[in-house]
């Protein structure tokens, strides 16, 4: 459910009240970027990498930083403060802005749109810890800029909505034969002890919690690389994770319809689950900054 206090444009109100216009480029074009990044004990989870994935993003969109970070996570600190949030995510968006009609080649004087909210984190259900979740596969139909966390999500929206049919939790995407990520996810595949994920580049987004599974395997030191994943070498994991800003690390039992590995959460997923909850909790407190 979200929470009550969003942030639109310089004010903090209630979101059932915030208003945008209809002439946004984010509502015509899809013109806008984002991000997602998670709360923990009312502490914003690597908010410096979100930040600058979103200057990446804006840079990628031809648009210039319209906040520093001081002044994001200012922003960020207000709407956990407004909304009394604990565990919970927070969303921002910031779109091209909105002029006096629709043209495809914008203006250069058009002011952004900055808007905010923040969303509790409920519990996760612990059957998904205990069991996993199911994922499909489809080819992967977006375009050649994914690595820019952009609103236009229409072909993700379709792809993850095959999973939703199918009764699964996440639509992995494959692309001439080989793995890109999710349709809201981070892939990660283990097999013979060895955590692979496909490298970043324009094709897939640079996830940030991809990152802290690098690290954390380092702690832990499990051999992770990060390189080309096949079709074949996918289906013959002995586990899959899907790694997101949300919910960390969750494990795939079934890909369609076919158990993976024991068909069981792995013994690696087991101590990369724990080593992510017991990060988290390290940082309580640590300025997010
Ligand atoms: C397409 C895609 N890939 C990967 C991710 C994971 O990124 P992060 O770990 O930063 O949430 C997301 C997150 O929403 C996503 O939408």
């Amino acid at each position: 459910m979200p929470l009550p206090i969003c942030y639109l444009n310089g004010d903090y109100l209630p979101l059932t009240e915030a208003r945008v216009s209809p002439l946004d480029r984010a509502f015509l074009f899809g013109d806008a970027v984002y991000e997602v990044l998670p709360v923990y004990a009312s502490r914003p989870f690597r908010l410096r990498e979100h930040l600058e994935r979103l200057n990446r993003s804006l840079a990628g969109i031809r648009m210039s930083a319209p906040l520093s970070h001081a002044e994001w996570a200012q922003l960020c600190q207000q709407l956990i403060v407004r909304n009394s949030a604990r565990e919970a995510y927070l969303y921002i968006q910031v779109t091209r802005g909105a002029e006096l009609g629709r043209n495809h080649a914008w203006p250069e004087n058009l002011r952004p749109t900055l808007f905010a909210y923040a969303t509790a984190l409920e519990p996760l259900s612990p059957t998904v810890l205990e069991q996993g979740v199911c994922a499909v596969t489809a080819a992967d139909t977006r375009w050649s800029r994914r690595d820019i966390k952009s609103t236009a999500l229409l072909a993700n929206i379709l792809l993850k909505k095959l999973s939703a049919d199918a009764g699964a939790f996440e639509t992995i995407l494959l692309e001439n034969g080989d793995l890109t990520e999710g349709s809201s996810t981070t892939v990660h595949v283990v097999k013979g002890g060895v955590i692979r994920t496909p490298p970043n580049g324009h094709h897939i987004l640079p996830g940030t919690t991809r990152d802290v599974v690098t690290e954390l395997a380092a702690r832990l030191t499990l051999p992770c690389e990060s390189g080309r994943i096949t079709e074949t070498a996918l289906k013959d994991a002995d586990e899959i994770w899907l790694a997101f800003a949300t919910r960390g690390v969750l494990p795939v039992t079934s890909l369609d319809g076919a158990p993976v590995g024991t068909g069981k959460p792995g013994p690696l997923f087991k101590r990369m689950s724990t080593a992510f909850a017991d990060y988290t909790r390290e940082l309580a407190g640590i300025p997010a900054l």
